[in-house]
């Protein structure tokens, strides 16, 4: 058996107590320096996972990647599926059609869903293995945990930041709908800010490809300049693939992307998702169509400010400047950069 890539820690069982989950919970390291530069020291570098992704990590790392792919890296609930359903249409000349009747989840993989609902029958790797090209991959993955070739053939990266504080609110209605959470609030609050829910530490994720922005083949935006700028986006997004898009075209993607449209639309509110989570999870259907539990739930910027108590806020923005202090940045930083804006490149020391 080669060496695999990572090793696992168990998180302790208070930790996993507080996520109200079942199953173990790891911190997963790497065993070796990894293809792409992180922040901090790399042996010191963590993510934490269920233990159920454990078996797909090596599959994910090995995974043969083509130049002409596109990657959507992002945190979990930061505008993922907004943007690959933009993305796919810049790359498929606007094939609204196809677009309305083939599941997003087809389109455009979900690379590691095998981690997060391990026993269904439709394996998303080699479901993104068998895609014609040019592939669109979703993964939630953290730089070093990404496929290893994704560093040496440099496939084009769309990185979406959403501030955390609306990040984990949305995390948290997620974790209630599909993941059957029934803690409290505020211990999900908490579970977030110490990186103990899937996918995080948060920062540090952001950081790796903060510090990566001006690399030809990434691109990094946020959920909040989708929400001010979609137009801007979508054409930055056209810029950056080399697919040009017509005024027009800009024009019905905005329609096609508003969150009415999307909410409304079965082909990318992530209804197969559901089922087979609801499946995993053994629960009724109703549960999971119901609001606040949507996929495409409320679409805002800040909404924090009226779903966290002022502690928790506080104790959001007191993490942030730790954790950014150092790089001299603040979380408004991320969610204005545009990296087609020379002015706003050269801000920071990273
Ligand atoms: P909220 O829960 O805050 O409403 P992801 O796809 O990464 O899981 O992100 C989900 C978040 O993106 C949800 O945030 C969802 O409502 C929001 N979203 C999805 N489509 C959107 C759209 N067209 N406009 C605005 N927000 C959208």
């Amino acid at each position: 058996m080669p060496e695999s890539s990572f090793f696992a820690r168990s998180v302790p069982f208070e930790q996993i107590d507080k996520l109200a989950i079942s199953g173990g919970y790891s911190s997963i390291y790497a065993t070796r320096e990894p293809a792409v530069p992180v922040v901090g020291n790399w042996e010191q570098r963590f993510c934490r996972l269920a233990d159920t992704f454990q078996p797909v990590l090596d599959r994910v790392h090995d995974f043969e990647v083509r130049e002409d792919d596109v990657w959507i890296v992002t945190l979990p609930k930061c505008g993922t599926t907004w943007m690959q359903e933009l993305t796919w249409l810049v790359l498929n000349r606007c094939d609204f059609e196809t677009a309305k009747s083939v599941d997003l989840t087809i389109r455009s993989p979900f690379l590691e869903f095998n981690g997060v609902v391990p026993n269904v029958p439709h394996d998303t790797i080699e479901a993104a293995n068998a895609l014609s090209s040019p592939r669109l991959i979703k993964s939630h993955l953290p730089a070093w945990l990404l496929p290893r070739q994704i560093w040496t053939k440099k496939p084009k990266i769309i990185y979406v930041y959403r501030n955390p504080k609306d990040a984990a609110i949305s995390y948290f209605h997620h974790w209630r709908g599909m993941v059957g959470y029934q803690g409290t609030k505020d211990d999900f609050m908490h579970s977030f800010i110490d990186g103990y829910v899937n996918f995080t530490p948060c920062w540090p994720h952001v950081l790796d490809f903060w510090q990566l922005r001006h690399e030809p083949h990434i691109y990094f935006t946020s959920y909040e300049r989708m929400k001010t700028q979609l137009g801007q986006v979508i054409e930055d997004v056209a810029r950056f693939l080399e697919r040009p898009v017509s005024v027009e075209q800009v024009q019905q993607m905005k329609k096609h992307l508003s969150f009415e449209s999307m909410r409304d639309n079965p082909a990318c509110n992530h209804a197969k998702e559901f089922e087979s989570m609801k499946a995993a999870a053994g629960r009724e259907v109703e549960e999971f169509s119901v609001a606040p539990h949507r996929f495409v739930r409320r679409g805002v910027v800040g909404s924090h400010k009226d779903e966290m108590t002022a502690d928790v806020i506080r104790e959001f923005d007191l993490w942030s400047d730790v954790n950014l202090r150092d790089y001299k940045l603040h979380m408004d930083d991320f969610a204005t950069y545009s990296k087609y804006n020379e002015q706003a490149i050269t801000k920071t020391l990273l």
